[in-house]
């Protein structure tokens, strides 16, 4: 069975505090979502493997400790998930972007695919499938679905605000992959929300409604 981390953090949760908030402005709400998602990524990545090298300072030679070569992608779910990508890149530039495009249907709240594309040695690297909310865990399931299927093997999933419901599925129909998340909320509403969640991700980060 995967595991699941709940970042406590007081900046993170202090950040949560401020985009559950209504009130807060698109401006505002995109910039906090880039920060608790570059903040998650320092915290998840405390076990980065280490190796030893020897340099030169100024005055001397001396052995220091530097992190052993990681290639890493990040796979936003389209739309909301782009909204984290900038985040996670500030933590680890060199990490490549592959696009899973996913909607929840508004009647069926199933999720519909439109797009998907993967860097090409995706086989290889550690990947962090990234999203705002784990609700129904529709969207993560068929996400992670499509990142197996084009040979994704070591995968991470990361998202701001996730429901018990959401969590229960995605560690059924993917034990392999743990779940990093900031805030882990009561229980879906019967529209699939989350409460007491944010509202729509999608639509805070872009201002769409
Ligand atoms: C939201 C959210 C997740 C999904 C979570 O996306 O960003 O992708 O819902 O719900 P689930 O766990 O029940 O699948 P939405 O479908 O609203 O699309 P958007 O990102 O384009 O706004
Ligand atoms: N998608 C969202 O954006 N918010 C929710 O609460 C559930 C799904």
């Amino acid at each position: 069975m995967s595991k699941v981390y709940v970042f406590e953090h007081p900046l993170i949760q202090h950040k949560v505090a401020m985009i559950r908030d209504k009130n807060t402005t698109t401006k505002d709400f995109r910039q906090l979502v880039k920060e608790i998602a570059m903040l998650m990524t320092f915290e998840s990545t405390r076990d980065l493997a280490l190796e030893e090298v020897e340099i030169e300072t100024p005055i001397c030679k001396t052995t220091v400790k530097q992190l052993q070569g990681l290639d890493v992608a990040i796979v936003p779910i389209l739309r909301a998930g782009l909204g984290m990508v900038d985040g996670v890149l500030e933590i680890m530039p060199n990490a490549k972007v592959g696009h899973v495009g996913l909607y929840r249907d508004p009647e069926t709240h199933e999720p519909v695919e439109y797009y998907c594309k993967m860097p090409e040695d995706i086989d290889k690297r550690k990947i962090y499938v990234v999203d705002p909310m784990l609700a129904t865990g529709g969207s993560a399931v068929a996400a992670i679905d499509f990142v197996k299927a084009r040979g994704g093997k070591n995968i991470t999933f990361m998202c701001l605000i996730a429901a018990p419901e959401g969590i229960e599925e995605l560690q059924k129909k993917h034990p392999d992959v743990d779940i990093y998340i900031a805030a882990k909320d009561e229980k879906l509403n019967e529209n699939a929300y989350i409460v007491p969640g944010l509202g729509d991700a999608g639509d805070r980060i872009f201002g769409t409604k």
